[in-house]
């Protein structure tokens, strides 16, 4: 009786469903609203294991920011949907441990179908993306709507990011040969129609390290790659049809060239990384942009910590040795873009 009375659970077919607000968590609704009045973005971070999830809290209490924890798929295929759920919850009491009640939101990132993302509800999500994206536009609009349908009927309403366009660039799995901007003309429709409570967008971001093909790109005299502006003027047009409607940037990470030329300095090869430049979130963070996603960033800071260390200190083999110093520098890369790119910062109690 005493867990039912600190966790609100409701029995339901067998199954456990937990409330996300019993465990701390929000949705993103007043979040989107407030990062529209005040022309910021709020930030999206995934994570697949406790050093990023501490890194994440670490860095949004330091910098009074609201934040969004984002499990993918591939995320809870490899860190168990139950342990993850439960790190939401933990970070939650690890903010309040470290002295700042920040807002947190644990989304579910492209969810493939109804019933991964019905699961993710019924398991103490506040948010879920649903990603018809790939599917003829009829589809994706029923899709989605079957999705909203279920999140808004809860008790405590779950938001729903939908996705109208496609994205290049390649991840576990998302993977798209070529980016199609979304058409600004269809998303007064798609909205209408499933009622989703934010949409994902395509104006030339995607997904992973090689965000542009070298062809694509200019380069600097060093060789280092110039990529293409993103499509403001789609961003612009999509605005105008849906004045305040939240849009979601993915694939934004800006793969910052010093994190590329360590992990090639210490024996990796990633050739031809190329990200969004930071000057153009921000601006993009000015606009209707209330959420932008950021992935492959994390896996650049930690995966370049740690490749110093065993370069460094070749005796080591205390995982805490080199995943402490990978959190160290992960923490540090998502208060500067707090700060710098999202502008979130100072805003968790708006
Ligand atoms: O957008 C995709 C995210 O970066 C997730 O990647 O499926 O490898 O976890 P993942
Ligand atoms: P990046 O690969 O640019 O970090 O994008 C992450 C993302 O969009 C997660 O949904
Ligand atoms: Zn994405």
């Amino acid at each position: 009786m005493y867990a039912i009375g600190v966790i609100y659970l409701i029995i339901d077919l067998g199954v456990i469903m937990f409330s996300y607000k019993e465990i701390g968590l929000v949705n993103s609704k007043h979040m989107f609203e407030m990062a529209m009045k005040g022309g910021y973005a709020i930030p999206a971070y995934n994570f697949n294991n406790m050093e990023q999830m501490q890194a994440i809290i670490q860095a949004c209490v330091e910098t009074k920011s609201p934040v969004i924890l984002q499990v993918s798929k591939g995320a809870r295929n490899y860190a168990d949907k139950f342990i993850l759920r439960n790190m939401a919850r933990g970070a939650v009491e690890y903010a309040h441990e470290l002295g700042c009640d920040i807002p947190i939101v644990l989304h579910l990132d492209h969810g493939p179908n109804f019933e991964v993302a019905k699961d993710c509800i019924d398991n103490g999500f506040s948010s879920v993306m649903i990603d018809g994206s790939a599917l003829p536009y009829d589809e994706n609009v029923k899709l989605t709507k079957q999705v909203v349908d279920y999140a808004h009927s809860q008790k405590d309403y779950v938001t729903v990011e939908a996705e109208l366009g496609v994205l290049g660039g390649v991840e576990d799995d998302v993977a798209a040969e070529e980016s199609k901007y979304t058409k600004p003309e269809e998303v007064i429709d798609f909205t209408s129609k499933t009622g989703c409570d934010s949409l994902a967008i395509s104006i030339g971001t995607s997904h992973g390290r090689c965000k542009f093909t070298p062809e694509q790109c200019t380069r600097r005299e060093d060789g280092t790659l110039v990529p293409p502006p993103l499509a403001f003027d789609v961003l612009a047009a999509i605005e105008k049809q849906l004045p305040g409607f939240p849009i979601v940037l993915h694939g934004s990470s800006s793969v910052p060239p010093h994190y590329v030329k360590e992990i090639e300095k210490y024996g990796g090869k990633i050739p031809d990384s190329v990200g969004i430049p930071e000057e153009q979130l921000r601006q993009a963070a000015k606009s209707a942009v209330c959420k932008i996603n950021v992935d492959s960033d994390g896996r650049l800071a930690m995966t370049a910590a740690i490749r110093r260390v065993f370069a460094e200190q070749p005796d080591v083999f205390d995982p805490r040795l080199y995943l402490g110093p990978a959190r160290e520098e992960l923490k540090k890369m998502y208060a500067e873009k707090n700060i710098n790119v999202f502008g979130s910062a100072g805003h968790a109690f708006d």
